[in-house]
């Protein structure tokens, strides 16, 4: 059979992760966190002092970090310039400043790279999450999902994952976040046309990995 290519996009707070690391696990296939390279290059970024306000500072360094990504789905791991950066890329100065550092075309340009390789060298096939892929990185996926919920469920579930963050606090940060992600000018976070949403808002996380997995066996 050929690899198939799973493409899952959407807001922060809809499961995503959760879900695409499941589907990959239960159906033997790669995964890559798209998010985690964008929050590995502006650790990188923040590391070196770069200015994260101008963006012709970020592009001219952008070829710089080495960034590389573990795709298993049971122990997903990146490094930065062999350095493992899986703790720091999760903190509260990434979580703000990555936005800005991957709305620089140069910087999108080479991660989507890295992406497309890892996707098409990927044996049985990879689920891939992140903002664009099935818009821009990976237009050809066999399958395309789109996850979305409502603004307080995403933010009740990250202050959950974050332990005693505030809820009012994690709710203003997201929608401002995914503000900038929807609004940038190079591949902002969109459901692709052939792309099936998901309303995960009502849905346990076991029910949303079902619905995934079904839809990938569909496609096999
Ligand atoms: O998914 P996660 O919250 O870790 O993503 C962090 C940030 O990386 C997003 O807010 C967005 O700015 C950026 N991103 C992106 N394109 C992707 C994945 C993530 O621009 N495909």
């Amino acid at each position: 059979a050929k690899p198939v290519i799973v493409a899952i996009d959407g807001p922060s707070g809809t499961g995503k992760s959760s879900t695409s690391k499941a589907v990959a696990a239960q159906l033997g296939l790669s995964y890559l966190d798209t998010g985690a390279q964008y929050r590995a290059i502006t650790w990188w970024m923040v590391t070196n002092g770069i200015d994260i306000e101008d963006p012709s500072a970020i592009a001219a360094v952008a070829g710089k970090p080495e960034i590389v990504s573990g795709t298993d789905p049971s122990n997903p791991t990146i490094t930065v310039d062999g350095v493992d950066v899986s703790g720091p890329i999760r903190t509260q100065k990434v979580t703000s400043q990555v936005s800005a550092v991957s709305a620089v075309p140069e910087v999108r340009a080479r991660i989507t790279e890295l992406q497309r390789s890892l996707a098409t060298s990927a044996e049985i096939g990879i689920v891939v999450e992140g903002r664009d892929i099935g818009t821009t990185v990976l237009p050809d996926a066999d399958l395309k999902i789109f996850l979305t919920a409502s603004p307080e469920a995403r933010a009740a579930r990250r202050s959950g994952e974050l332990q005693g963050a505030d809820v009012h606090a994690t709710r203003e940060a997201l929608i401002k976040r995914d503000a900038a992600d929807s609004s940038r000018k190079t591949s902002p976070l969109a459901k692709a046309d052939d792309a099936v949403e998901v309303d995960t808002t009502e849905l346990t996380l076991q029910q949303v990995i079902e619905c995934v997995v079904t839809l990938v066996e569909e496609k096999r």
